[in-house]
């Protein structure tokens, strides 16, 4: 069921990488309403991180929503295998290759919700044509690659567009990059209702000592919502 409330999608980028079944249950158990899973290339990003086999392998350690970032060039290719390794959610960057449209038209002939995401330095309208065929729109408030770097302020007048684009549209904004209990008010109010935290929900906990996870979640939806009043 879509709805606008407040969702804390930790990114498992932050997470112990030799524990990430326990880490999964641990922030699920911990309040987090989706796990965002970070696919990196060292292509289209700096950065390597999962395959199709590591989100197969976690996925039964998910009772959520598992939210699939591809920050992979070229995407198509690579589309079934994520699917089949049970994401929910697939986003693939609106950057990534000149066919946007035939990316998001094969995720949802997949069965799957289908999500765009835009860098910092790319345009809003640059996803103008295709918002009426995604069920997502990430808009990046760092420069994809890497957690833990500092919220980009300029995106946020970039999602109050965005949110004024969408109408009455039942598509989410998620906001993935440098949120913490400062910032995430700031996306709250301009229209955003998934927000992705690395550092901000895994910083001072572990899968064996989990209740910091649950604080950091706490903090930084009731930061969220205060701001939606
Ligand atoms: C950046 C990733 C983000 C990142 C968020 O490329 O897409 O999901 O892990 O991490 P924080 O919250 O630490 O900025
Ligand atoms: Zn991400």
């Amino acid at each position: 069921m879509f709805d606008r409330s407040i969702k804390i999608a930790p990114s498992i980028l932050a997470a112990d990488f030799a524990n990430f079944g326990a880490e999964c249950r641990a922030i699920e158990a911990q309040g987090a309403d989706w796990v965002h899973v970070d696919v990196m290339d060292g292509h289209f990003v700096p950065n390597l991180t999962f395959g199709p086999a590591m989100c197969a392998a976690i996925r039964p350690h998910i009772k959520g929503v598992m939210d699939v970032h591809l920050m992979i060039s070229p995407v198509d290719v690579y589309l079934e295998a994520y699917a089949k390794a049970g994401a929910d959610v697939i986003t693939a960057h609106v950057e990534a290759g000149p066919h946007i449209h035939r990316t998001l038209q094969a995720i949802r002939s997949l069965g799957k919700k289908a999500g765009v995401a835009l860098n910092p330095g790319t345009p809003v309208e640059a996803v103008a044509e295709v918002l009426d065929m995604v069920d997502l729109v990430c808009v990046m408030t760092v420069n994809p690659g890497f957690g833990g770097q500092s919220f980009i302020a300029s995106q946020v007048a970039k999602v109050a567009r965005l949110r004024q684009m969408l109408g009455d549209r039942a598509v989410h904004i998620e906001i993935d990059g440098g949120i913490t209990v400062d910032t995430a008010p700031l996306v709250a109010k301009a229209g955003a209702d998934v927000l992705v935290a690395g550092s901000a929900v895994f910083k001072g906990g572990s899968a064996d000592h989990p209740a910091p996870y649950g604080a950091n979640i706490r903090a930084i939806r009731s930061a969220a919502e205060a701001a939606l009043g």
